[in-house]
C-alpha cells in the first residue's frame, strides 16, 4: 500500500514542499507520495475527516491554516500549543495529532550556516504572525536574554509579547511599531530575524537602517523565494553576516518527515531538490 503524505493550504502555487519530500522519498527507495492539498476553508473539515483514513500517514500546513487546524485536531504536541500553531499533523491510529517543526528546524538552521548561539544574546524580530511566534518561541527557549518584536500593527506585536511573558516572565521583552523601528538602539543587538512576508518575490523593504548595527550582527530572513531578499542584499553590502529561509524550510521538513515516518531524511537531498524547484519557477 502507498502511504499519503502532502501539504494543506490556500493558495499553494508558492510552495516547493512537494518536489522537496518527493526528492527523499526517491531517493530512500519508500512506497510513500507526498502531494498538494489546496484547500479552500469551507471544506477544511472534510478534508481533515478525510486525513483520518489509514493511507494517509502525515500532512504539513502552511498559509492560512496554521492556527485554524488546531480546531479540528483529536490531539496538540506541547510545544505546538505553546507556540500557538501547527505546521505539521500526523495521523496516530486514525486520531490526528498536531506538532510544530517551525521553530526547531529555524534554530537548526541558524546554528548550523551561522555558528550563532541565542543563549544570552538580544534579538530583534520583525512581524507578528505565524513564523514570529514560532521563531520567538524557540530562540528564548535557546537562552535569548533580550527580544524586541517590531511589527506594523502594533496591537499585534503588543499581544505576541503578552503570550510570551508568560512562558518567559524573567526575560525583557519589548514591543515596538515598524515606524519606530530605527529609533531603538540597534548597537547591542546580536541577530535580526525578518518574519514577515515582506521581500517575498524579491520586492519591497522592511525600511530598517542596517548602518549602526554592530559588524558582528547576523540578519536573517525567513522568507526563501528569492534566497536572497532585498534586505538580505542590503546587509551583505554593509557588511553583515547573513542567513536565508532554505535551511529553515529544509530543516522543518526533515523533522516533519521523521515525525511521519520515524526517518531522519538526507537534509542535503531535500536542500539541493529545494534549490532548483525555486529556479524552475523563475
Ligand atoms: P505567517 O504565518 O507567515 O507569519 P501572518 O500571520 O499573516 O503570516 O503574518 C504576516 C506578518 O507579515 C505580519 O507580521 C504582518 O504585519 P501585520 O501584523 O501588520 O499585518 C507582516 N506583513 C505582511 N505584509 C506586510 C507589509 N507590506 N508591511 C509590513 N509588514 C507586513
Amino acid at each position: 500500500m502507498t502511504y499519503i503524505l502532502g501539504i494543506l493550504g490556500h493558495p499553494l502555487d508558492h510552495s516547493v514542499s512537494v518536489p522537496m519530500h518527493m526528492s527523499v522519498i526517491f531517493k530512500l527507495g519508500i512506497d510513500y507520495v507526498y502531494m498538494s492539498f489546496d484547500v479552500l476553508p469551507e471544506n477544511i473539515p472534510h478534508a481533515v475527516n478525510q486525513f483520518k483514513k489509514d493511507r494517509i500517514r502525515g500532512f504539513n500546513v502552511t498559509i492560512p491554516y496554521k492556527e485554524t487546524i488546531m480546531g479540528h485536531l483529536d490531539g496538540i504536541d506541547e510545544k505546538a500549543l505553546r507556540i500557538g500553531a501547527v505546521n505539521t499533523v500526523n495521523n496516530e491510529n486514525g486520531r490526528l495529532k498536531g506538532y510544530n517543526t517551525d521553530g526547531v528546524g529555524y534554530i537548526r538552521s541558524l546554528k548550523e550556516e551561522t555558528g550563532f548561539n541565542p543563549s544570552g544574546k538580544h534579538v530583534l524580530i520583525m512581524g507578528a504572525g505565524g513564523a514570529a511566534k514560532a521563531v520567538a518561541f524557540s530562540l528564548l527557549e535557546a537562552g535569548v536574554d533580550r527580544l524586541v518584536i517590531a511589527n506594523r500593527t502594533l496591537s499585534r506585536a503588543d499581544e505576541l509579547i503578552k503570550h510570551l511573558n508568560e512562558y518567559f516572565p524573567d526575560t525583557p521583552l519589548k514591543s515596538v511599531g515598524t515606524e519606530n523601528i530605527n529609533q531603538i538602539s540597534h548597537k547591542d543587538i546580536h541577530l535580526v530575524v525578518n518574519t514577515t512576508s515582506v521581500g517575498m518575490k524579491g520586492t519591497g523593504s522592511i525600511g530598517i537602517d542596517l548602518t549602526d548595527f554592530s559588524m558582528d550582527t547576523v540578519i536573517s530572513d525567513v522568507v526563501y523565494n528569492p534566497v536572497e531578499t532585498p534586505l538580505l542584499r542590503m546587509a551583505g553590502k554593509a557588511g553583515l553576516a547573513t542567513h536565508n529561509g532554505i535551511g529553515m524550510l529544509v530543516h522543518q521538513g526533515a523533522e516533519s518527515f521523521k515525525i511521519w515516518t520515524g526517518i531522519d531524511p538526507p537534509v542535503d537531498v531535500m536542500r539541493q531538490a529545494v534549490l532548483r524547484a525555486l529556479k524552475e519557477k523563475h
